[in-house]
């Protein structure tokens, strides 16, 4: 039996459906949040030899947590794509670039795209042909000089307009929006900032959504629950389809709020 989940843990994962012209895509998606203890009591469980092999001793602790919290987020999310799967046969291996490569038996083109911040990660499994991208971060007040550096005049203003509120979680959501959209790239942070600019935000409840200057067929979905901040990118013509209960949009605005009453 699986022991109870620590003080500190957090566990949440739904699917979701977008559609384009009648053209429909499944995915689902994880929020997580485990003290590091619990997610190596779990990893014999959880990871493939190969994946295992990647925690080498050498690892700090952080690193541990991260890659463990974010295998599980992953797995969460993909597991419920592929229901019938152990959670072993599922694999999550970096690629050259150090995205994310999923390989699951019988289940051809599907990724994922993930984040962590501290003892959280988020993943989104989606299928090839639907590329996405995720961040998640935990605001910490001494990079606020380096958040405000990596934004333009023109973007700090629009976000001002859109999100009226802290000027740390303002340009944080613009760092996770730049961000998630250089994963859906698969370029990661490697290319000048400038590319990824941010345009046209507009207001959503907890959050905005946002167009990007360069890359037109992508927007961003980022909401704010102090101290995180969490960004989905996806194809700009993919509609969230409402599910049983709340579109997937709602609920990560809601988990966000969930996870930040934990500290
Ligand atoms: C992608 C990137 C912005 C993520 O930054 P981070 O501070 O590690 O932040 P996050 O926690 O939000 O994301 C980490 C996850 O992003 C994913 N990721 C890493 N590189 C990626 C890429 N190029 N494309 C898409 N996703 C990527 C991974 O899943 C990683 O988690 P994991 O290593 O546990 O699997 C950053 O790693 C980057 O810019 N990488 C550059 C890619 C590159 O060229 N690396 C050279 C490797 S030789």
């Amino acid at each position: 039996m699986a022991a109870p989940p620590a003080p500190g843990s957090f566990r949440r994962a739904a699917p979701f459906a977008l559609e384009v012209d009648g053209r429909r895509f499944d995915g689902a998606m994880a929020l997580v949040a485990a003290p590091l203890a619990e997610l190596e009591a779990a990893a014999p469980d959880d990871l493939a030899p190969d994946e295992a092999a990647l925690l080498t001793e050498r690892l700090a602790p952080a690193r541990r947590q991260s890659l463990l919290a974010g295998r599980r987020a992953a797995k969460d999310a993909l597991g419920l794509l592929a229901p019938e799967l152990n959670r072993r046969d599922i694999r999550v291996l970096p690629g050259l670039f150090g995205q994310p490569v999923v390989t699951m038996p019988g289940r051809a083109n599907v990724q994922v795209t993930l984040a962590h911040a501290g003892a959280a990660a988020l993943a989104l499994a989606h299928p090839e042909a639907c590329p996405m991208g995720v961040d998640l971060e935990r605001f910490v007040p001494a990079h606020l000089g380096a958040l405000r550096e990596q934004t333009t005049a023109r973007e700090r203003e629009a976000v001002r307009v859109a999100m009226p509120g802290e000027e740390g979680l303002q340009l944080l959501l613009l760092w996770s929006l730049k961000e998630a959209l250089s994963k859906a790239l698969r370029t990661g942070l490697t290319v000048p900032f400038a590319l990824l600019e941010v345009t046209h935000l507009s207001p959503v409840p907890g959050g905005l959504t946002a167009q990007f200057s360069n890359f037109v067929q992508y927007e961003g979905l980022a909401f704010a629950a102090n101290p995180f901040v969490a960004a989905v990118v996806r194809p700009r013509l993919a509609l969230w389809r409402e599910g049983k209960g709340s579109a997937l949009p709602v609920r990560l605005r809601d988990w966000l709020g969930a996870l930040a009453t934990l500290g």
